[in-house]
């Protein structure tokens, strides 16, 4: 076996992780012993997550985020995140949070809420890290709940809400059904970034910016498929949020040498690298900084002037980059 190597030092931060989708396994097993939820089905023999395809895994991460329950348990959530994310070297993360998660906890999207920011906040008293979050739509949860969503977002707006988004299966509902959704987030302000092109082709990133004023895509890799698009997507400085570990190990891509983040660099794209669903993937912010050196050959430069663009495209504030782009 060969050793792993070391996490790259450069100071990494992140865009793209799904609060719940970052509860560590021992976390999940403690709660769940707690409220009495059978999670067994959730693990393999070693304790790690187990899911067979993606649609497995949007139910296995339904009942990972079925045991928080308490402001408490959502502050701990994203605490030890960011305690950990910091000790690989990371000076931010925004993380996704949905208030449809928010409200079947059986707390209330704003208690939910609250806890999350109580723990963004001790994290970074704690350790510089700085934690923001963009509340979003699962899109399988259909175009009338996404308007929902939106209502309560931009109904309970925090200093740390940032941004507004869309997640889910891709493969249900076109972009333009949730106009009226982003409307709502937009006209608050907030600025958008919507999954596309990771389930479906092209033609979902297209069709999503044709659609829906986003600033970012989630994921968006897809888009290598059509000269065109990418030629839009630099020419309007689209960031896509890229999470090399999780399109391999959700079979995006068979390996690292057929994903496409190396000819999105050549292109010109605007990126930053991301977890996504850091402990069902068996990643972490620290693993895609490493996996993109040895996978991609990013140099140590190249690693920081990731960093630098997603500091650039956050949607946090400019005090707050001001503050960030001082650690680079
Ligand atoms: N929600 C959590 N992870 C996701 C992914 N990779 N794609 C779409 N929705 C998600
Ligand atoms: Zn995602």
């Amino acid at each position: 076996m060969t050793e792993p190597t070391s996490v790259p030092l450069v100071p990494k931060a992140e865009l793209h992780v799904h609060l719940e989708a970052g509860a560590a396994p021992e976390l999940v097993r403690r709660n769940a012993a707690r409220y009495g939820v059978d999670v067994s089905r959730l693990f393999d023999e070693e304790g790690r997550y187990l899911w067979t395809d993606f649609s497995a895994f949007l139910v296995a991460y339904d009942l990972a985020a079925s045991v928080f329950r308490t402001p408490e348990d959502f502050a701990e959530l994203a605490e030890i995140y960011q305690q950990e994310a910091a000790a690989a070297g990371s000076i931010y993360t925004e993380f996704f949070v949905s208030p449809d998660f928010g409200e079947r906890s059986g707390l209330g999207y704003r208690a939910y809420l609250d806890g999350i920011v109580e723990g963004l906040r001790r994290a970074e008293a704690a350790t510089g890290i700085v934690g923001r979050v963009i509340p979003l739509v699962e899109r399988h949860y259909g175009p009338e709940r996404g308007v929902e969503a939106a209502r309560i977002a931009v109904n309970n707006l925090v200093p740390e809400v940032v941004g507004f988004g869309m997640a889910g299966e891709e493969r249900l509902h076109a972009p333009h059904e949730f106009a009226a959704a982003f409307e709502i987030a937009a006209e608050a302000g907030l600025p958008l970034t919507c999954h596309a092109g990771e389930w479906c082709s092209w033609e979902g990133v297209a069709a999503t910016l044709d659609a829906i004023p986003v600033k970012r895509i989630g994921h968006g890799v897809r888009a290598i498929e059509n000269g065109d698009l990418i030629r839009r997507i630099v020419e309007e400085g689209i960031h896509l949020e890229i999470c090399p570990v999780s399109n391999v190990t959700l079979g995006v891509y068979p390996d690292y040498a057929r994903h496409p983040l190396r000819a999105l660099r050549e292109a010109g794209v605007r990126h930053s690298l991301n977890t996504d669903d850091p402990p069902f993937f068996w990643t972490s912010v620290g693993h895609e900084y490493r996996m993109a050196r040895d996978a991609f050959g990013l140099s140590e430069d190249d690693l920081a002037a990731v960093t630098r663009t997603a500091i650039e495209d956050a949607f946090c504030d400019e005090v707050t980059k001001a503050r960030l782009f001082a650690k680079l």
